[in-house]
């Protein structure tokens, strides 16, 4: 690997920056604004584009690069500095998956993902899995197909989850979602029989416009550039990439619900600030965005959950919000507060779960999605398993589909091996709120002034200015001196939910 090739791949990976995130500006709009009459030509102006992008990863500049390389360890990076390394590594890694698959295959893939999804959603709403079903058992073997083209040692699900979450196998989240289940079932147990939380203050009527206004404040203290981005309302909050410069937010409100919009709002802020503190030096580049799906997600639940449902950020947050919602917050205190939103209480749908049950709600899905690819079970035997894993792990039993196996949209997407991110990165995230703590001292009353600033700059220099230049593996290891260990987060979950339910 020369000087010249890494210029070479430079040149071409920032066009492919540049298609990508025009890419994302027809998502975001899509998400936000669209016109419903111009969806489908929409969707042909996305693919296009991928396909732009498929063609400049593997075009013949590329490929001569690489000629000959069978894996990432061929690759010989030994005269270069660690940022270079680190780049080709990343280059070569998306190139090797791009080219592992036929033209052929990532056009039905795309194809067959779009007609599922859209199938998916109408299912959802008249709990038709059958019709589901019919869509998702063609979309199935194609996902199968592209875990063989990738290549696996052990399991497909491994080459599956390389995608979402570098060098992660089934097997280490095996051995690390068992104790955490265990873990989390005796401190559901504990919770279960203390006296319970009252959280009725926060289900009263709280209209969007007052919760965007009380809301939308908290993004300047947080560290959120709003030069560099801006917030909007949708379906389903969101955090996207229009640019380098520009990383946008969207939340949702409900009205008859207070927490569901701040804690999106706070939720996808903590993963723009992760994309808005990368160094500039990655500008144009693949190393340009958050290094996986895990790590982003330690830094959007660490804002939300370790941050924004502590003790001290209501001691911050009460006075402000009562005076937004004088007559629905009337005599509620700020430990009242802190409780009512850490209320725990195992329901059907994982994205409405509190920060113990969530936990569950992602493992029953890395269950299920591993033996659906490791053939163990088929597409029809969903809803049995799903219900079944659902009465074992949560103690309740879907009323219906729609709010079991149906629920999300991931796997109408063709996104198998995406769900376990979501709990890495709580993992991730007490290893490192734990190392952080131990570097500048307790956070509690820089919390509670509301000052955030120690906080970010620490985040900053220690997790979001590397971008992409390491892996979630190495990541952590630098960061922490030890690879990812679970005690941080069950110790952290014990000693929060102690002071919510006063055992
Ligand atoms: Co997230």
């Amino acid at each position: 690997m020369t000087e010249k090739d890494i210029k070479k791949l430079k040149e071409i990976d920032s066009e492919i920056n540049l298609l990508s995130h025009t890419s994302s500006i027809l998502g975001w709009d899509q998400e936000t604004y669209i016109p419903s009459g111009s969806i489908e030509e929409r969707s042909r102006q996305l693919s296009l584009l991928s396909g732009l992008m498929h063609d400049r990863l593997t075009s013949d500049t590329v490929k001569s690069i690489f000629n000959g390389i069978q894996g990432e360890n061929e690759l010989s990076l030994d005269s270069l500095n660690d940022t270079d390394k680190g780049y080709v590594r990343k280059f070569y890694d998306n190139f090797r998956k791009q080219a592992a698959l036929s033209s052929e295959l990532v056009r039905e893939l795309s194809r067959q993902a779009s007609i599922t999804q859209s199938v998916w959603i109408e299912a959802r709403k008249t709990d038709d899995f059958k019709l589901f079903s019919g869509q998702f058992e063609k979309l199935l073997p194609l996902v199968l197909e592209k875990a063989d083209s990738y290549g696996y040692k052990e399991s497909p699900y491994d080459a599956l989850l390389d995608e979402y979450e570098k060098g992660m196998t089934a097997s280490s989240l095996d051995s690390l979602f068992t104790p955490i289940e265990k873990k989390v079932r005796d401190l559901l147990g504990e919770i279960g029989s203390a006296p319970q939380v009252d959280d009725s203050f926060l289900r009263k009527n709280y209209p969007s416009s007052l919760q965007g206004e009380a809301g939308s404040k908290l993004l300047s203290p947080m560290g959120y550039d709003m030069n560099r981005g801006r917030l909007d309302v949708s379906a389903h909050p969101f955090t996207t990439k229009l640019g380098f410069d520009d990383i946008r937010i969207t939340t949702r409100y409900d009205e008859n619900y207070y927490p569901s919009g701040l804690y999106s709002i706070i939720h996808e802020a903590g993963h723009a600030l992760y994309e808005q503190g990368i160094s500039e030096e990655f500008k144009d580049t693949c190393l340009g965005e958050g290094t996986s799906l895990g790590i982003h997600e330690s830094q959007s639940r660490m804002w939300e959950n370790f941050i924004g449902r502590s003790l001290p950020f209501w001691k911050y947050f009460t006075k402000h919000l009562k005076s937004v919602f004088p007559e629905n917050l009337a005599g509620v205190s700020e430990k009242e507060l802190f409780r009512g939103v850490n209320r725990v209480n195992p329901s059907f749908i994982r994205v409405e779960a509190d920060e113990v049950t969530y936990n569950l709600h992602v493992i029953l899905r890395f269950r299920i999605e591993k033996e659906l690819i490791e053939k163990n079970i088929s597409v029809k035997d969903l809803p049995s398993v799903w219900n079944e894993l659902s009465r074992d792990l949560l103690g309740i039993t879907p009323d219906c589909n729609s709010n079991g196996v149906l629920q999300d949209v991931h796997w109408s997407m063709g996104a198998l091996g995406y769900f376990p991110t979501y709990l890495l990165g709580n993992l991730y995230c007490a290893q490192f709120y734990r190392k952080m703590e131990s570097e500048t001292g307790s956070l509690d009353t820089f919390i509670e002034y509301g000052d955030f600033s120690v906080i970010l700059n620490w985040l900053r220099k220690n997790i979001h200015s590397y971008g992409s230049l390491y892996s979630p593996g190495e990541l952590v290891e630098k960061v922490t001196g030890e690879s990812l260990n679970s005690d941080y987060f069950i110790s952290y979950l014990n000693n929060k939910y102690k002071k919510v339910y006063n055992f």
